[in-house]
């Protein structure tokens, strides 16, 4: 996933040649998440046609202050374009626009909404060489980057004049990785990682039964993709789960048992700063794992269980360890279990949530949390979805991490 997933990007276009690789760059942010609407001045529609813009985006492409096609005549408010935005791309952006983005001339509705956008804006010039040089474009750079605005350079390459040099406007991979680096730049866990445990833990009784537990991966996945949307880099160790956790920050590695969870935690453990147990590890496992399957025979059958280790607890031995977050699954007696989880397995939070409460627990797409910390504050939390929950919880790590 993207950091441009669920942003709300307004793509400006203005009238040169280089207008026909918005096709594409409006491709390239739709896939990558993003909600977009283009805003074309009235020469770009000779280079590239709104119908195109319009089906790509999945929005209506405006260029004018009205809406003439429609009877009623409706106002395209610049201000509000401006101020729905996270962010403003201006691509490609030629001599005459730039120049009037910084006299502040008005002539067209593009003009306006930039006057208007309150986010940060990115543009991406184009033009020949020698315009790419002249002290007036060089001069307007320096002015636009006063006022805030990031300029995507140009490359050097073959020009539509069939000239060769510097003008040509950045490729839209290029000015999708700029704006992404931008947004990663500025995102609070940029320098952070995290572990994460996850999901169930199945511990074999013979090649086709195992002992097993309810939970789906579904919190520990919430955990892991907004750890890796506030630029950690995460290492999720997951249970068998079909959660899926497409993000280029996030190492997910699948594991079965308890005791393949420990291994895999202890090999990371050392490297992060912040690890979090949602896992609902198996506390005992079979003694022997029959290597066929066992027959129906006797009435009754006992299965010699031993202890797993406590993963969570492991870790909250050791003398340097990351920021520790426990969690706590409890059906009764839920405060004094929680406190007395916290104080065993030494967390600096302890996450509860009770199987009594509606919507809390295994599977569902909700949770309901109370947070206890280290100096014994209790803070509940509304039943919420698990995305909401996650960030709750990391926002209180943000606390009392930075
Ligand atoms: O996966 P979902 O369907 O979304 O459900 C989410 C959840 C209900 C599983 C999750 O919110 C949750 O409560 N996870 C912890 C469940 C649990 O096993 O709690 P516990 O009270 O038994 O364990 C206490 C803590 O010790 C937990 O952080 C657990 O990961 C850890 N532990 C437990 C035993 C063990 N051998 N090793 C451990 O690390």
């Amino acid at each position: 996933m993207s950091y441009l997933s669920g942003k709300k990007i307004l793509l400006g276009v203005t009238g040169g040649i280089a207008a026909y690789k918005t096709t594409y760059l409006v491709r390239l942010l739709v896939k990558a998440g993003a909600t977009v609407k283009v805003v074309m001045t009235p020469a770009s529609r000779e280079f590239v046609t709104p119908l195109t813009l319009s089906t790509l985006s999945k929005n209506p492409v405006l260029s004018h202050f009205t809406n003439e096609e429609d009877e009623n005549d409706t106002w395209n408010n610049h201000v509000d374009l401006g101020l729905w935005a996270d962010y403003m791309i201006i691509a490609p952006v030629t001599a005459n626009t730039m120049s009037k983005m910084v006299g502040g001339t008005i002539d067209n509705l593009l003009l306006a909404v930039y006057c208007s956008a309150k986010c940060p804006v990115f543009y991406a010039p184009a033009m020949d060489l020698d315009m790419y040089k002249h002290p007036s474009t060089q001069h307007n750079f320096k002015q636009l980057e006063s006022y805030g605005n990031h300029m995507i350079p140009a490359g050097v390459g073959e020009l539509a004049s069939g000239l060769s040099g510097e003008g040509r406007m950045a490729e839209p991979e290029e000015i999708v990785s700029y704006v992404e680096d931008y947004i990663s730049d500025k995102l609070p866990l940029k320098s952070k990682s995290a572990l994460i445990t996850a999901g169930p833990t199945y511990e074999p009784i013979d090649p086709v039964r195992f002992i097993g537990n309810h939970s789906s991966g579904k919190m520990g996945g919430a955990l892991a993709m907004e750890l890796a949307h506030l630029g950690a880099q995460v290492v999720l160790i997951m249970g068998p789960s079909h959660v899926i956790t497409n993000h280029n920050n996030i190492d997910r590695q699948n594991v079965t048992t308890a005791q393949q969870m420990y291994d895999a935690v202890h090999k990371h453990i050392d490297s992060v700063d912040i690890a979090i147990f949602s896992a609902a590890v198996a506390d005992y496992r079979p003694v022997n794992r029959a290597d066929q399957k066992i027959k129906k025979s006797a009435d009754t059958l006992s299965i010699e269980l031993v202890k797993n280790p406590d993963i969570l607890a492991s870790v909250g031995a050791m003398k340097l360890r990351p920021f520790l977050v426990g969690f706590a699954l409890e059906t009764d007696n839920e405060l004094d279990y929680a406190f007395a989880k916290a104080e065993k397995k030494n967390t600096d939070l302890l996450i509860l949530n009770s199987l009594r409460d509606k919507g809390a627990g295994f599977k569902k797409d909700t949770n309901k949390i109370t947070i206890i910390d280290r100096q014994k504050n209790v803070i509940p939390f509304d039943t919420k979805s698990k995305t909401e929950v996650a960030k709750d919880i990391i926002n209180e790590i943000i606390k009392r991490t930075s």
